[in-house]
């Protein structure tokens, strides 16, 4: 089975790239890769937290809400992961909430 290498700009290590197989969005192959940055939330299209923007590929492009993705931002690249299939490898770079806010920082105690 084929895929294609999606490189991630600016980013260091195991996070920098990953492997979409052919047909397959580019947002399930980058969770299929486990250490992804980009947020995984609707899968459809309509909330946006997938928000990247493409560099360098070829790719199908599905159903991608407006409010997140305006047709000027499309003709510049930006795209919703969840909405990409590859049809190459890949450079794209975050342009969602990661991009948006960098130095966010999260901890979680459960005990
Ligand atoms: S995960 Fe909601 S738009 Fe992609």
């Amino acid at each position: 089975m084929g895929g294609y290498i999606v490189r991630i700009r600016g980013l260091q290590g195991s996070e920098a790239h990953f492997v979409v197989r052919q047909g397959e969005s580019l947002l399930a192959g980058a969770e299929r890769g486990g250490v992804s940055p980009i947020p995984v939330g609707c899968c459809r299209g309509g909330c946006g937290l997938c928000r990247i923007r493409v560099v360098n590929g070829c790719f199908w492009r599905g159903h991608m809400s407006r409010r997140h993705v305006s047709a000027e931002q499309a003709g510049d690249g930006y795209a919703l992961a969840c909405q990409v299939i590859p049809e190459s490898d890949m450079e794209i770079e975050l342009a969602g909430v990661v991009a948006m806010n960098p130095l966010s920082q999260y901890c979680v105690n459960q005990e």
